[in-house]
């Protein structure tokens, strides 16, 4: 009878001393491979007489399978330790700093558009949005400028092309459209563009909105750009007169300009959608290229208002013999400017980092002005 025994343990030792996969598997090849020691004593079975077969059949092939099982266990812990070293080679020190990271700053516009709703939200206003492209009815015609009449090209328009059905829409020219909008959405269900909500109040004023938002009209020097912020404000109740527009003005511009000491004036002026109209001046002193608020022997021109024409009402379906209120309307990068500092309105949308950098603000600063004065 032959022993293997011999072979077995001489194939264990050398399996158990590989140190790599490479030389495991060329043992494999040795032992079991095509023409391997075990597989030529696998082949000798064919050779040898039926007893002598029933004896060393069962033999040959438990050293087979006992090799065999051995180079699977020595395979799967040699290939856990290259792991192992793979992941301590490729290990990642978190603690090393990491870059600098760059911050973002907020856009000057934005910052002034957070503090003025900051101002207004204390005296009760709330907001309402309306569409960048407007029609022809509700930023002129609605507004009481009369078909065809030259106030309409005042505003320096960007039309679009005709649609299919004849109509030209427009980019729309200051956010007046959205006294419309408001006005109309007490009556109408007008699902969309007004941000607060529902239709109010039973149908019924009383309004108090302020509507941010952007404008265009085709201008370009230092003080205008084809796209710029404007913030229109509305209040319509049955009693509502000019003092109370002095007063909110008044308000807003102290707090905004964070100065207790504004002396505003109305100075006449024509809007189609106010009778009477006006801009408000506000006093400042003037050195150079800077401009202080509040104080000082200039008048400077801030805001376009006025009490809402009849006409307008009655467009929306309001009573004028009932209702009766105020509209307002400011330049919201022109008061950034005036507060902040910055002398060319182009260099506001000019994309350019460094300017940012310069005149953009921390995200993680409140907003003042909205609180602190009385
Ligand atoms: N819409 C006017 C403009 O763009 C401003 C304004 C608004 C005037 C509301 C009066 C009332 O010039």
């Amino acid at each position: 009878m032959t022993d293997y025994s011999e072979l077995a343990r001489a194939l264990d030792e050398r399996i158990a001393a590989a140190t790599d996969l490479a030389a495991l598997e060329a043992i494999r090849v040795e032992a079991l491979g095509k023409s391997g020691s075990i597989s030529e004593l696998l082949k000798s079975l064919g050779r040898m007489s039926p007893d002598e077969r029933r004896e060393q059949g069962p033999l040959i092939n438990g050293l087979r399978d006992g090799v065999a099982a051995h180079i699977a266990r020595r395979k799967a812990a040699l290939e856990a330790a290259e792991l192992d070293a793979k992941l301590a080679a490729e290990q990642v020190d978190l603690s090393l700093p990491p870059p600098p990271a760059r911050r973002g700053r907020v856009h000057p516009t934005m910052q002034v558009l957070d503090e003025m709703i900051a101002v207004f939200a204390d005296l009760g206003f709330s907001l309402a949005e309306g569409p960048d492209i407007e029609d022809d009815f509700h930023n002129f015609t609605a507004l009481n400028f009369p078909p065809k009449h030259p106030a309409r090209e005042m505003h320096d328009t960007f039309w679009l092309p005709e649609n299919e059905r004849g109509e030209r829409k427009l980019l729309r020219t200051h956010t007046s459209p959205v006294q419309i909008r408001t006005m109309q959405r007490l009556n109408e269900k007008l699902p969309g563009w007004i941000a607060n909500g529902p239709p109010q109040n039973n149908g019924q004023p009383p309004i108090r909105v302020i509507v941010p938002g952007r404008t265009y009209r085709s201008d370009s020097d230092a003080t205008h750009t084809p796209m710029f912020h404007q913030m229109e404000g509305l209040v319509i109740d049955r009693a509502i007169h000019m003092g109370h527009l002095k007063w909110t003005l008044d308000q807003f511009i102290a707090r905004y300009f964070e100065t207790p000491l504004v002396e505003t004036r109305f100075r006449p002026h024509h809007f189609p959608f106010t009778e009477p109209s006006a801009e408000m001046d506000v006093k400042c002193e003037r050195s150079g290229a800077e401009i202080k608020i509040g104080q000082g022997n200039d008048w400077l021109e801030i805001v376009g208002c006025g009490m809402v024409h009849p006409n307008v009402l009655r467009n929306c379906g309001l009573d004028p013999d009932v209702w009766q209120g105020f509209a307002f309307g400011f330049g919201i990068d022109r008061l950034g400017m005036l507060k902040y500092g910055v002398p060319d309105l182009r260099d506001m949308f000019s994309s350019d980092v460094r300017w940012l950098e310069h005149y953009g603000f921390s995200a993680f600063q409140a907003p003042n002005g909205s609180t602190g004065l009385s």
